[in-house]
């Protein structure tokens, strides 16, 4: 049960607590106290932007696990171009590509004026993410709470950590190892693409060009082929944004792996996890295409697993009064000042 008040309708999987490194004091109710309304507020800004921009959820999904996998869930990926810091917002797989940053700011806001000072940017980030699959028809997701926000950022690490559309499954393993993540973890998480968008030009080449062959990836089915070619022709506007799932765009659901078990996978690297030959990856795949409770329970936990990587609490950190800067830096300029610079520093959604 949840500690607030606050009850999610449409509660499909709890898990129970979960292993994670053993000075880390996360816990679900650890803003009890402090800022009991917490869930409430976050809920209330997600779900009214979410109104009028349905793809908002899986943007904030992506946002967290883009925090998470660059020096851990600490709100790093906020942070904006300063004289001391190098921002991930431009490295390669972020930059004009991640939306929600403004989402987090508004949240950021209605927590401050309820409760100053309290909650961190980290865990802002995975409660957005913890409201968005709810709305998106996914698992309720029980994070434990308590990170604290980091003094830095690293776009080198971000270019580094975060896998690529083109990887293969040996590759994309290997990210996820890196991280503390198992074959399992990679499968259900990459569970994530089954709502929201892709921009064409990370799927150009399956469709006309695979590998330098001049013909289009075999493992894509010939009839999505040509309608994905429509929504991207040759040559055409590299941001036309395709759905990762054709069904149910907007809904986190197992409808992910039935696409990829007839070839409608829309990356490679989502391909890679069923037509890879021999892949101890397909029979996990046929598993969750199956039964939506084992893909739930399995997504639940990887998420709450990836919640835990490299999480700062007690007092490592600090709790940010502005998402995009660190506190020392606010401090250094006047209120006037960092308002705008914040307008005019973040990346907004699209
Ligand atoms: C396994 C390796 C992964 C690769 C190679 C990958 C790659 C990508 C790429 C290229 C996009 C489209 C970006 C754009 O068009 O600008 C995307 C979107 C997305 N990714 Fe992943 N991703 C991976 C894993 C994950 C994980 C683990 C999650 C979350 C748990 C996730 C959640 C999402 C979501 C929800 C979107 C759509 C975002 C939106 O519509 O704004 N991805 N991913």
């Amino acid at each position: 049960m949840r500690c607030f008040g606050f009850i999610v309708v449409g509660l499909v999987a709890v898990l129970g607590g979960l292993p994670f490194s053993s000075n880390a004091k996360l816990e679900p109710c650890f803003y009890k106290k402090t800022c009991p309304q917490v869930h409430f507020i976050v809920f209330k800004v997600v779900e009214k932007v979410s109104r009028t921009d349905p793809r908002m959820p899986a943007s904030l999904v992506r946002l967290f696990f883009h925090d998470c996998f660059v020096q851990g869930c600490d709100a790093s990926i906020l942070l904006n171009n300063t004289a001391t810091i190098v921002s991930e917002q431009q490295a390669l797989p972020n930059n004009n590509s991640i939306r929600g940053l403004d989402v987090v700011n508004q949240i950021k806001t209605e927590l401050e004026k309820a409760c100053p000072g309290v909650v961190s940017c980290a865990d802002i980030l995975t409660l957005a993410a913890e409201v968005s699959s709810v709305l998106a028809h996914g698992p309720y997701l029980k994070f434990p709470l308590g990170r604290r926000d980091s003094l830095t950022a690293n776009r080198t690490l971000a270019n580094q950590n975060l896998p690529a559309p083109f990887f293969n499954l040996t590759q994309l393993k290997a990210a996820f190892a890196v991280q503390g993540l198992d074959t399992t973890d990679l499968v259900a998480l990459s569970g994530a693409h089954s709502f929201g968008r892709v921009r064409c030009l990370f799927i150009l080449d399956r469709l006309y060009n695979f590998s330098g062959t001049g013909r289009p990836d075999p493992t894509l089915d010939t009839t999505y082929l040509k309608q994905l070619r429509q929504i991207c022709p040759q040559g055409g506007p590299p941001n036309n944004l395709v759905n990762f799932d054709p069904t149910t765009p907007d809904t986190l659901d197992k409808n992910y792996y039935s696409n990829l078990q007839v070839k409608k996978g829309l990356l490679q690297s989502d391909q890679e996890l069923f037509s890879t030959p021999g892949a101890d990856t397909i029979s996990i795949v046929n598993k969750f295409s199956s039964g939506q409770i084992a893909f739930f329970k399995s997504f639940s936990a990887s998420m709450i697993k990836m919640g835990n990587i490299g999480v700062l609490t007690g007092k490592k950190g600090e709790i940010r009064k502005q998402c995009n800067f660190v506190n020392k830096k606010s401090a250094e300029l006047d209120i006037g000042s960092v308002a705008s610079e914040s307008e005019e520093g973040l990346v907004s959604s699209i």
